[in-house]
């Protein structure tokens, strides 16, 4: 009788939304625990989320939102871990591969990073999946595990377990396939539900801003920092985010292996300027907010001394050992898959010029297509394959010369391929000036 007296018929929460009002903490709880209940059915939390793409929530609305997702499964507690417990989070682009490094580079500094990922839909694969290149590299711990790892090494990358967040589970399913994944509330409850769930005391958002990535302006990334920033601060959890460039690849790779390559080219000091410019940034951030340096400079010169140092990269070898994988990777990438064959693609012109720009969105398209993505949940991905920039935006290239190299398995899919990657250089007559990867960097007012 008490739970009737208390609950809402779903159609009532739904015209509230609709008619562009607010909803109580109570009402969004009974949303959230009919969707992982089923007493809301699919087609009222379908309606209801497009009701909240059209008339938005105010951040209390999307705070409640977040915290009830979070709560709808299992939330982690390791108050066994003394050391500061910051993780990153990053919107996603095309040749994103900075989780590899940072979680390794990070417990080098004296954090600790307890990263759960998860595959997602994209481009390539997501970090789960490039770490699965690694021989025998498992991505699922159980609990008891996990935790032993975190304390003996300071750092995990798995999958998040079916027990946590399924309300996210369930209603970003409905939004894949209602048109209800845009909206700066229903992304920042969907992304933070499932980051403090893991038992972290503070986090750093990587949201990618430009062709390759969600948000395609400035504008509109800076409008989900914001949020995401002061939700997240909201609900106790100290947290910056940095807006970062993606309008080319990040790095000269894209595709599974290929990145975890580049990856460990990274740790051993070897890596392109703008992926370790927006990787030191990232950790420089997570060192300040777990408390461990005052001030960015400081924090970058540590970050640097772990490279230098060798630390960095052996903790990505513990990393990969404590994981089941073979660490031996580190010093003969052979022994991750390899295409079959390869295909550069030349600078086709009269004239020396130098590249403007590379468009990370073709590029992204060209790796899907080799078979490095997945275009739907249970897909299967071939690790193998992907992309190599040669040249990258501001370098030369003479008439002949190479740009890129190609990674297939299937002859077919080097034909589409090629067909994206045709028109994603351009180029300038004129030496260019490269921007900084870091566009800007949100923090609580
Ligand atoms: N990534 C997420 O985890 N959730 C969203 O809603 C969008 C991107």
């Amino acid at each position: 009788m008490l739970l009737l007296a208390m609950t809402e018929l779903p159609q009532e929460i739904i015209r509230i939304k609709r008619d562009g009002g607010a909803l109580s903490q109570a009402q969004i709880e009974q949303f959230v625990t009919g969707v992982v209940s089923g007493e809301f059915r699919d087609y009222q939390s379908s309606a209801l989320l497009m009701a909240i793409v059209l008339k938005g929530m105010t951040p209390e609305e999307t705070a409640w939102l977040t915290e009830a997702m979070m709560r709808s499964g299992r939330v982690v507690e390791l108050p066994e871990i003394s050391r500061p417990k910051v993780d990153k989070h990053s919107t996603g682009g095309v040749g994103d591969k900075v989780s590899l490094i940072l979680a390794p580079l990070a417990a080098a500094v004296g954090l600790c990073v307890p990263m759960m990922s998860g595959r997602g839909l994209g481009h390539t694969g997501g970090t789960l999946d490039k770490l699965e290149a690694i021989p025998g590299f498992s991505v699922y711990l159980d609990d008891a595990a996990y935790r032993q790892q975190l304390s003996a090494i300071h750092q995990a990358m798995i999958g998040q377990s079916a027990d946590m967040v399924p309300a996210d589970r369930k209603l970003y399913a409905l939004r894949d396939v209602t048109s209800t994944v845009e909206s700066v509330p229903l992304i920042c409850a969907s992304i933070l539900s499932k980051k403090l769930a893991e038992g972290i005391d503070a986090l750093v958002l990587d949201v990618k801003c430009g062709q390759g990535a969600f948000m395609k302006t400035e504008v509109e990334a800076r409008e989900l920092a914001e949020s995401l920033v002061r939700i997240s601060s909201t609900m106790g959890k100290p947290t910056t985010a940095l807006i970062t460039r993606m309008d080319a690849p990040l790095g000269a790779t894209v595709g599974n292996a290929l990145e975890v390559e580049e990856a460990i080219d990274c740790l051993k000091g070897q890596g392109p300027a703008d992926l370790m410019a927006v990787t030191i940034a990232l950790v420089a951030e997570m060192l300040c907010l777990g408390g461990l340096c005052e001030n960015t400079a400081e924090a970058t010169q540590r970050i640097q001394a772990a490279l230098d140092d060798g630390s960095a990269l052996a903790g990505f070898r513990e990393l990969v050992t404590a994981q089941g994988g073979d660490a031996s990777v580190v010093d003969d990438y052979s022994l991750m898959p390899q295409a079959a064959h390869t295909h550069d693609i030349l600078f086709a012109a009269d004239s020396a010029a130098y590249v403007q720009s590379i468009d990370a969105l073709k590029v992204g398209e060209a790796a899907r297509l080799l078979g490095a993505g997945r275009s739907h949940a249970e897909a299967e991905i071939d690790l193998a394959v992907g992309l190599r920039f040669l040249k990258k935006p501001g370098d030369a290239v003479a008439p002949g010369e190479a740009l890129c190299r190609i990674y297939y398995n299937q002859p077919a899919s080097l034909a589409a391929a090629q067909e994206r990657m045709a028109h994603a250089f351009s180029y300038s007559p004129q030496p260019i000036q490269i921007p900084d990867p870091v566009i800007d960097r949100i923090a609580t007012q």
